[in-house]
Order: structure tokens, then sequence, then C-alpha cells
């Protein structure tokens, strides 16, 4: 009985990729109909755009884009996905990461964070190539860390910002893309740079993959609770990349560009 019901709240990877085809035709399309189709209204908890709960006839999935990449991690234990989609165009860009969560087999949350010029370092271009740089390819079995140690490597990257006593298990290299900037590509990046301190990282809502070592968190970011999305790549219970989206709707998040200025 036991086994049965534990089972029963786990879900498959075929079954949340059709889902997350349909979220990404939906996307390119702007035609929401199908996709809707695929609600649960029993246990329907909303759909979030930067952190806004929004009737989704308003939202993003109504305006058709070019997709240009999309890369997807499954979270067959919490039923969940999370999407990072890319329009490399000139006209439009966008870098947008989706959380889908799923009872039934059907979904019954969205999460989303939509990034466009203005967001914070956005830079299509940048986010464009690096993400082609990158290697998120599924880890070999015997190698894989448990879902408790990625987690728990996520969690020290976000309790950093707030607490400086915490230790963060970084990789070497460890690579940022944040916008669209890059840190140091070569053998000794690192990702320790530019954290501040005093920032709280809170509302953490997680996904978790472990075949490819990889947990996004999309989180109310820092005291003014900017919409954000961290995803973490952990190779050997350490972090090898970490890419974020916030969305703040004031340019650059009222910060003079790091890099730049
Ligand atoms: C998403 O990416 C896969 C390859 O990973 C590709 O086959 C598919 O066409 C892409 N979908 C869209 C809508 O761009
Ligand atoms: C955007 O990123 C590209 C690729 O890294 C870089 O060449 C370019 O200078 C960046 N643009 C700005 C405005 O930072
Ligand atoms: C993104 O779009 C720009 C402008 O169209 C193009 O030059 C660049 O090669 C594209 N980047 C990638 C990674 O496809
Ligand atoms: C990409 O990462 C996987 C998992 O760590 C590894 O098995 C593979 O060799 C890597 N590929 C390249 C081209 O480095
Ligand atoms: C800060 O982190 C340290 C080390 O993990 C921990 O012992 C301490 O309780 C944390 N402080 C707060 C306020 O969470
Ligand atoms: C990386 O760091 C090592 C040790 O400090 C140094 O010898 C090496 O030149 C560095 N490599 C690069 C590409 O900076």
């Amino acid at each position: 009985m036991v086994l049965l019901a534990l089972s029963a709240a786990h879900c498959t990877r075929p079954q949340l990729a059709e889902a997350v085809d349909s979220y990404l035709s939906t996307q390119t399309t702007g035609q929401t109909s199908t996709f809707k189709e695929r609600f649960d209204n029993s246990t329907w908890l909303g759909y979030y755009e930067n952190g806004r709960n929004l009737d989704i006839n308003s939202g993003i999935l109504n305006t058709p884009l070019p997709i240009t990449h999309n890369r997807t991690i499954y979270d067959t234990t919490s039923c969940a996905t999370y999407t990072e989609v890319i329009v490399n165009s000139t006209a439009n860009p966008h870098v947008i990461g989706t959380q889908l969560r799923f009872t039934n087999d059907k979904i019954n949350k969205i999460d989303t964070i939509v990034t466009k010029p203005g967001d914070w370092l956005f830079n299509i271009t940048g986010y464009a190539y690096w993400v082609e740089q990158e290697n998120w390819s599924t880890i070999p079995e015997a190698g894989r860390d448990t879902r408790a140690t990625i987690k728990a490597a996520a969690d020290a990257y976000c309790d950093v910002f707030s607490n400086s006593s915490v230790t963060v298990p970084w990789g070497t290299p460890c690579v940022r893309l944040e916008g669209g900037l890059y840190g140091d590509a070569g053998p000794n990046g690192t990702c320790s740079g530019f954290i501040p301190t005093g920032v709280p990282i809170t509302n953490r809502r997680y996904v978790i993959d472990e075949t490819v070592g990889t947990v996004d968190i999309i989180s109310d970011f820092g005291k003014s609770k900017w919409p954000d999305t961290h995803e973490f790549r952990v190779e050997g219970g350490k972090l090898r990349y970490v890419h974020t989206m916030t969305h703040c709707g004031v340019p650059n998040c009222g910060v003079k560009k790091r890099g730049i200025s």
C-alpha cells in the first residue's frame, strides 16, 4: 500500500516532456487553447509571471516568439519541470525561465520569469552565445549526486547572499551567466566574485533533476523581492555553472551596469 501510494506520486519523463513540448509550441504560436486543456482545474494554483498571479490570457504565452534555444530539466519526484527559453531576435529578444508543476498528470501551476532588454545585465547575444559553450548533458549514473546534495549546493549559494558564514561548494572552474554577462570561462573561473551581503533570497521554489545534476530555484531576490530564477549545474557536489535571470521593471534593477560603469 505504501509503495503504491509513493509510486503514484511520481511522474515519468515522457509525460512531463509532452507537456513541455506543448508549452514550447504555445510560446512559438501564441495560441494557448490546446495548452489550457492540460490544466488540472480542480487543483489549479495559478499562472505566475514575474511573481504576479495573472490571467494566462494576458501573459507572454499569447505573444508568438521565435524560440532559438530551449533546455528542460525534469523532476520526476516532485512532478515539475523547468525550461530555459531563448529568443535570439533583434526585434523582440527574450530569455524566459519557466517552471511547470503537475498533479494527476496535468499542469496545476505555472511560474515563469520573463526577461528582456532593461532587465538585470540583459544581453541576448551574450546569453545565446554562452549557453552553447557549456555542457549540461546527462551525468553517468555512477557519478551522479543525490537530490539532497544538489539542493544543498544551490541553497548554500543562495544563503551566502545573506549569511557570509555559509560555506559554498564552489567548483573549479565555476562560471556564471547573468542576464547575458559571462564570468571567466577559463580553468580558474570562479562564481565567488560579486556576491553581495544583506540580500535575502526567499520564497524558493525548486525543480531538481539528478540525471543532469541540476536544480532551478525561482525566488524573491533581495529586499526588493525581484522575481528571479537561478539554475545550477552541480558536478561532484560542486557548483559548475549558474544561470540567472532577474526581472526588475526598472532599468538594470536601478544599478549601474557591472563591468561597463
Ligand atoms: C527545443 O529544443 C529541441 C532540442 O533540444 C528541439 O528539437 C526543439 O525543436 C526545440 N523546440 C522549439 C519549440 O524550439
Ligand atoms: C553582449 O555579449 C556579447 C557576447 O559576450 C559581447 O560581445 C557584447 O559586448 C555584450 N554587449 C554588451 C552591451 O555588454
Ligand atoms: C543571435 O542572433 C544574432 C543576431 O541575429 C546572431 O548574430 C548570433 O549569431 C545569434 N547567436 C546564436 C548563438 O545563434
Ligand atoms: C559533458 O558532461 C558529461 C557529464 O559530466 C560528461 O560525461 C561528458 O564527457 C561531457 N562532455 C564533454 C564534451 O565534455
Ligand atoms: C549562518 O551560517 C552559519 C554556517 O552555516 C550557521 O551556523 C548560522 O546559523 C547561520 N546564521 C543564520 C542567521 O542563519
Ligand atoms: C590558473 O591558475 C594557476 C594557479 O594559480 C596558474 O598557474 C594558471 O596560469 C592559471 N590559468 C589561467 C588560464 O589563468
